[in-house]
């Protein structure tokens, strides 16, 4: 069961800083997915990301406003190379990796039904690094299944099995491994 959340609690599904998925809407409203580990979040409802300019992610977000991250599960870590690798606009990089969407609640965009949450973000403003662009989002919404939620009512990313990129470019990634108690 998905559990339908406000932006704050959605925002808190990024707390441990997993690897992302970024879906965004081609002008011809296909699906676009790009993989992403540079963000952070900012404040209660705003996120930002280190987006290459040349990447798709980047140019939906800024035509179109709005996006969507997605946080995978360990169960997808074989689906993020095919959803980061270059894939042309006529086709889904979540077709390709043989995903599935899930209508957006507060935005057009959809997320990623087999991911553990996702959060709804429409496009505030952006700061130009370089060959990348620091993109910041408004979060709007957002989803969790409820079997990933721990009895706070927060993510619980030992159940869902968030993963950390350890050495990219290489395809390896790390689980979180225990709490500590200050
Ligand atoms: C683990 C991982 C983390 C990545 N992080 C970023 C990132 O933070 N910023 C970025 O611009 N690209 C990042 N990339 C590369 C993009 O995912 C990749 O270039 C992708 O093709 C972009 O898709 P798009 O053109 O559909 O937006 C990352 C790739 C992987 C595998």
């Amino acid at each position: 069961m998905y559990k339908e959340v406000k932006t704050a609690e959605a925002l808190g599904y990024l707390a441990t800083k997993p690897t992302m998925i970024i879906t965004t809407l081609h002008e011809s409203k296909v699906v676009n997915a790009g993989v992403f580990g540079a963000y952070t979040n900012l404040s209660a409802t705003h996120v930002g990301i280190a987006i290459a300019a040349s990447h798709h992610t980047y140019a939906n977000i800024l035509r179109g406003g709005e996006f969507v991250i997605n946080v995978p599960g360990a169960n997808l870590v074989k689906k993020i190379a095919i959803l980061a690798s270059p894939i042309p606009k006529d086709k889904s990089e979540v077709d390709e990796a043989g995903l599935t969407t899930k209508a957006g609640i507060t935005i057009e965009t959809p997320s990623i039904a087999e991911c553990v949450a996702s959060v709804e973000c429409k496009f505030d403003k952006e700061l130009p690094i370089g060959v990348h662009s620091f993109v910041v989002g408004v979060a709007c919404g957002g989803w969790i299944k409820e079997e990933f939620l721990d009895t706070d009512g927060k993510i619980d990313i030992f159940k869902a099995r968030v993963i950390k990129d350890f050495k990219y470019p290489q395809p390896l990634y790390v689980l979180p491994g225990e709490v500590v108690h200050g």
